[in-house]
């Protein structure tokens, strides 16, 4: 059964969605309040800050993108949690000007390392801004992803120029910045001091797959998403995901 609260019921967000869901019910617990606070570092226009504030959580987002924060208080008064979310206008690097450092019990960095200038910055100041026990959400894209997705489209000299690319990236007009490996993205994490408590690949399968197969066979859609969700933590699919996510904590 699809649940309500899911960011869309979609293959994009479900798996993340999930292993977080489940991550800030145990900050609940362990926390012994209701409601936690969240901190979203470039949370944009609250693709997760919003269900996570319909969770009951107050949520802060920081974002450099005055438009994506336009676009977040509009849907969280959209969605009735208006009161919960603050958007502030930041920056990962200079994190500490807008927000307190150790303040939040729980921290998303999702689809932001392959941004900032400093990936090993960006992420140490997101751990500084956890309590002494905290929770960090971590999404990236994944390196083997885009590599399998070039080739799969006939772009072989893009896919070969991104699996040797030191940042991964396919060419002068690939979107995305820098790209990760699962040992690149837990390195990271350990050497900002918190210990990694799972890793996800995300959209493993989805992205290659013609949206026809998925749109017009009846059932398709949540077959896909359980084989996503069953391919998710097995570390075979980790090198071919679009994105890896990431769970980690300081305790
Ligand atoms: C791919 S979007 C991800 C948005 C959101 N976290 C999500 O998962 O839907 C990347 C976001 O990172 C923000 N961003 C870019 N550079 C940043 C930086 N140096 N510090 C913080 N956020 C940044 C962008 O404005 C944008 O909202």
């Amino acid at each position: 059964m699809s649940d309500p609260l899911r960011p869309r019921a979609s293959l994009r967000t479900a798996v993340v969605w999930d292993v977080l869901k489940d991550a800030l019910e145990r900050r609940v617990k362990a926390a012994g309040r209701d409601a936690l606070d969240v901190l979203d570092t470039g949370g944009g226009s609250g693709n997760f800050a919003v269900p996570v504030a319909r969770l009951g959580h107050r949520v802060t987002v920081v974002d450099p993108s005055p438009n994506a924060l336009f676009a977040l208080e509009r849907r969280a008064a959209e969605a009735g949690v208006a009161d919960r979310i603050r958007g502030v206008q930041g920056d990962a690097h200079g994190l500490f000007q807008v927000v307190e450092r150790g303040g939040y019990d729980a921290v998303l960095c999702h689809g932001v390392l392959e941004y900032v200038d400093d990936p090993a910055e960006g992420l140490r100041n997101a751990v500084g801004a956890l309590r002494p026990a905290g929770t960090l959400s971590l999404l990236a894209a994944g390196l083997g992803g885009a590599v399998l997705a070039r080739a799969l489209a006939g772009h072989f000299t893009e896919a070969r120029r991104a699996l040797t690319d030191p940042a991964g990236r396919w060419g002068e007009g690939d979107p995305v910045p820098r790209r990760f490996t699962a040992e690149q993205l837990t390195d990271l994490v350990t050497a900002s001091g918190l210990q990694v408590g799972a890793v996800h690949g995300v959209r493993i399968f989805a992205d290659l797959v013609p949206g026809v197969l998925v749109d017009t066979e009846p059932g398709a859609m949540d077959a896909l998403l359980k084989l996503e969700t069953a391919a998710a933590e097995q570390p075979a699919f980790h090198s071919v995901a679009t994105q890896l996510h990431v769970l980690a904590e300081r305790d």
